[in-house]
């Protein structure tokens, strides 16, 4: 595997696959990889001719008071991962290569209403930050085929509309959640939690679990669901298991509205507080 982080670097080497005709599948990280990435290069590899991967911890996506300072950066091993899992080029730009004129004169992309609530609103103009990254990259790289991890739910569906309202020839992969045998979703912040903090994380998935049977039940009898009640039970749960829940909501699966009565598609979005680890889970619960 090749590792360039010069933009002309990586220009010619797509551009030189693309006069023979190959086909490019992209998976952007933030690096510190673990088996959840690895699964995005192996469905990448599915779709396109060529994967590159791309290493970049996006200031523009980290809040004012986040662990950009402290994010694992992992990058000898990284790589190690990335050419054991056949990638054919990593992209690792440092911040002045991406943003030149540094971040307040940087343009940047807005993906409106789907970026606003849940992790929109705890982390406010993340999802600019995300929206700005990726399409920087897209540009970029010029996939044909993004595979993006479904931990990050909503951050999949700003992707999705991003693409679709600014005309975007890239489809976009979502890729299922790799997960302990706990049921914890791999992160690379679980590399926060103390060994106490990880045998109660699992309390998080488990009670999606639960809220996720509770809304089968009542749709199999034909019950009108308390959606806002069940919802809160699964969120004492979490609480009283030692976690800090953020928040915790069922959802229209595409347009993430709180779901209704009438909604088939659904899909549960969480995020907790375990000691310094914000996780974030979510469940789908598919009723037709
Ligand atoms: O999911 C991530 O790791 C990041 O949000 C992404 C998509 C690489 C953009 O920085």
């Amino acid at each position: 595997m090749e590792t360039v982080s010069k933009i002309n670097e990586l220009r010619e080497q797509v551009k030189a696959w693309r006069q023979q005709g190959l086909t490019i599948a992209f998976v952007p990280t933030m690096g510190n990889l673990h088996a959840g990435h690895i699964s995005l290069v192996t469905e990448a590899h599915k779709h396109a001719d060529k994967v590159v991967a791309s290493i970049f911890v996006n200031p523009m996506q980290f809040g004012v008071n986040e662990d950009i300072e402290n994010y694992p950066r992992t990058m000898a091993d990284d790589q190690q991962k990335l050419t054991a899992a056949g990638t054919d080029l990593l992209f690792t730009p440092k911040p002045d290569i991406i943003y030149p004129k540094g971040l307040a004169k940087q343009s940047f992309v807005e993906v409106p209403n789907i970026s606003d609530g849940y992790c929109g609103e705890s982390r406010p103009g993340h999802f600019r930050g995300v929206a700005t990254i990726v399409c920087k990259l897209f540009n970029l790289v010029q996939p044909d085929v993004a595979c993006f991890g479904l931990k990050d739910y909503q951050q999949v569906q700003v992707i999705q509309i991003m693409v679709e309202d600014l005309s975007m020839p890239i489809k976009i992969i979502p890729v299922a959640t790799i997960r302990e045998e706990s049921g914890l979703a791999l992160s690379s912040r679980n590399g926060y939690l103390t060994a106490e903090e990880k045998a109660t994380a699992p309390a998080l998935y488990k009670s999606l679990q639960w809220l996720a049977e509770q809304i089968r039940a009542g749709y199999a009898q034909q019950d009108s669901i308390d959606f806002i009640g069940l919802a809160k039970q699964a969120a004492k749960t979490i609480n009283d298991a030692g976690l800090h829940t953020d928040y915790l909501h069922v959802c229209h699966a595409q347009t993430l509205q709180p779901a209704s009565e009438d909604d088939t598609q659904l899909v549960i979005l969480a995020a907790a507080h375990c000691g310094k680890a914000r996780l974030i889970d979510n469940l789908q619960v598919n009723l037709a």
